[in-house]
């Protein structure tokens, strides 16, 4: 069952960093990559899932496979659409992407001009919809939610306190103090309510296929 552990599964997985518009030429950003969202894409389609890939802005290339099906999402509201319509027909649902927590209350429809003398702005934000949260919160028993946590600190505190926040059945924690954004490589912990399993140090598409097994083992206990 190794080769094709997901055969037959729909699987939902977001990538890269939301971009949120303040005027027509101007965006609130992140520094996703998109690298471990669409590893993991990358190890389910492999292991022989169907695939959704919701992206966002990603600074690397997208995937060429015919069992990923690719859907854009630049904004945190279109992505919590896309999300919504694609899990509905899904098995599970991987969060990988970076989605803004924060969207700018009023998007202009001009560019903002500084004025003359001119040393502040305000910009009002207000908070953007939380995806992770609000899937897991509407999830089906046989449907499984996974997210991420990238803290600077504090990581498996807060990484736990997100488990629980989110609904999550697994967050995956790292640590974005350290050389991870870009990187082909990541150190992270995998938290459940069965407790923690910290995994070494190994490339991004390592671990795409430690969650893709771990995806797997789970969907088959669902089924049973
Ligand atoms: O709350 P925080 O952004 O730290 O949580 C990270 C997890 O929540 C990630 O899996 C991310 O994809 C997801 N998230 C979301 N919607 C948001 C913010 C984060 O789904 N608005």
């Amino acid at each position: 069952r190794s080769q094709q552990s997901l055969r037959g599964e729909k699987i939902v997985v977001t990538a890269g960093g939301t971009l949120e518009p303040i005027d027509p030429v101007r965006f609130i950003g992140n520094r996703s990559s998109g690298k471990m969202g669409i590893a993991i894409a990358q190890a389910a389609a492999e292991a022989g899932a169907d695939v959704t890939l919701i992206y966002g802005h990603v600074t690397c290339d997208l995937p060429d496979n015919r069992k990923i099906k690719l859907i854009h999402a630049s904004q945190a509201e279109q992505m919590a659409s896309s999300v919504k319509e694609a899990f509905r027909k899904s098995n599970c649902l991987i969060m990988a992407a970076a989605v803004a927590d924060w969207q700018s209350a009023k998007v202009a429809d001009h560019k903002l001009k500084k004025q003359l003398g001119q040393t502040e702005l305000n910009l009002k934000l207000v908070r953007t919809p939380d995806i992770l949260a609000t899937t897991a919160a509407d999830k089906r028993s046989d449907q499984l939610v996974i997210g991420f946590a990238a803290e600077t600190n504090d990581l498996l505190k807060n990484a736990q306190v997100k488990l629980q926040k989110k609904g999550a059945d697994y967050i995956i924690a790292n640590d974005v103090s350290k050389d991870v954004f870009g990187s082909d490589q990541d150190q992270v912990t995998v938290i459940s309510r069965q407790g923690q399993d910290r995994w070494p140090r190994l490339s991004k598409s390592e671990i795409a296929q430690k969650i893709i097994a771990l995806v797997a083992r789970e969907l088959e206990k669902r089924h049973d």
